[in-house]
């Protein structure tokens, strides 16, 4: 049995999807909000899915999913929590806790989500966290992966959706920082792809794969071509991140989702190196343009 935490997200859905074409038997952790029309619960059962109710925060409910499970697939989590508390015990303690019980119950195989620009002193607490998880991960003694995606989009662009109160100020848009900093956002099923390829791959194991998509953009750039999509005409002007950190603290508090985190997220480098191992398979080259006319209609 494979747990798949976050199965019923952007990314755990699509690695989902090609495990059930594999023909593994796959268990999925939800909170199930919702209501009755909204809920993934009846869709995933209706895939021939184990699907468990609860939150990995929790770990009780962390230890009945993990139960019985010969690999663990951990692609949970949000840039947008609701607090820093649940941010911390999310993307950091769960994942000790994981750690902890796949050990206890012998998991063997053990597949991460970290996020490309993680890293140790970021000035984002999101980022900071998924560095530490990496860590927590990497000291484990089960067979792990870690994979440090970009920016993912598929139907949806949850980096667009988090940046939308930022297009939507009014008279100037604020682009934090110099704006030149890189990211290089993939679509989410090329990451499902690899994640599902790499699941019983020896080489895989022990390694933490970059993965960005064929087009680098830099901030700038990005909010241009975000703006010119949304015929947003509001001109943007940079503004040092301490002074744009600054007011999303003031503004936060009338605009949601307009916070410090975001400004943090903003000015981050997202860009993928050179892999250590090559990917078990190639990434598709599809570009962000190619799905930004479904995305936009979607919002
Ligand atoms: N989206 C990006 O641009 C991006 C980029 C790099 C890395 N990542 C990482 O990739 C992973 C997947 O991202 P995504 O965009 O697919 O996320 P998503 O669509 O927002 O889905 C989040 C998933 O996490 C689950 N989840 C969150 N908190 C949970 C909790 N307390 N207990 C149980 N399940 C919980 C949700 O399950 P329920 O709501 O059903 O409970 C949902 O399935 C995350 O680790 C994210 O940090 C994302």
């Amino acid at each position: 049995m494979i747990l798949i935490l976050g199965g019923s997200g952007l990314l755990g859905s699509a690695i989902l999807k090609r495990l059930l074409q594999q023909r593994f038997p796959a268990r999925v952790l939800t909170r199930g909000l919702g209501d009755w029309r909204s809920s993934p619960i009846p869709q995933l059962k209706q895939m021939g899915i184990e699907v468990l109710v609860g939150d990995m925060t929790d770990s009780e409910v962390l230890a009945n999913a993990i139960n019985g499970c010969t690999a663990v697939i951990n692609a949970a989590g949000s840039m947008t929590l609701s607090s820093d508390k649940v941010m911390q015990a999310t993307h950091l303690d769960a994942v000790k806790e994981m750690a902890r019980l796949a050990e206890l119950s012998g998991v063997q195989r053990f597949i991460h989500v970290s996020c490309l620009g993680a890293s140790e002193n970021s000035s984002s607490q999101f980022m900071r966290l998924k560095w530490e998880a990496e860590q927590v991960v990497k000291s484990a003694p089960f067979y792990w992966t870690i994979f440090r995606p970009s920016y993912l989009f598929g139907d949806t662009f949850p980096f667009l959706d988090m940046m939308m109160p930022i297009l939507k100020l009014k008279p100037v848009i604020p682009l934090p920082g110099t704006g030149l900093n890189e990211i290089q956002p993939l679509p989410a099923d090329d990451v499902a792809e690899v994640i599902s390829r790499s699941l019983y791959n020896r080489s895989a194991v022990g390694q933490s794969y970059e993965l960005g998509g064929p087009t680098i953009y830099t901030m700038q750039e990005f909010v241009e071509l975000m703006t010119g999509t949304l015929r947003i005409r509001t001109p943007v002007m940079n503004v040092p991140s301490e002074k744009a950190e600054a007011s999303a603290k003031i503004f936060g508090k009338v605009l949601r989702g307009f916070s410090a985190e975001l400004v943090s997220l903003m000015t981050i480098d997202s860009v993928a190196g050179e892999n250590d191992e090559p990917l078990p398979v190639q990434l598709s080259g599809r570009t962000l343009e190619d799905f930004l006319p479904s995305i936009i209609a979607k919002l």
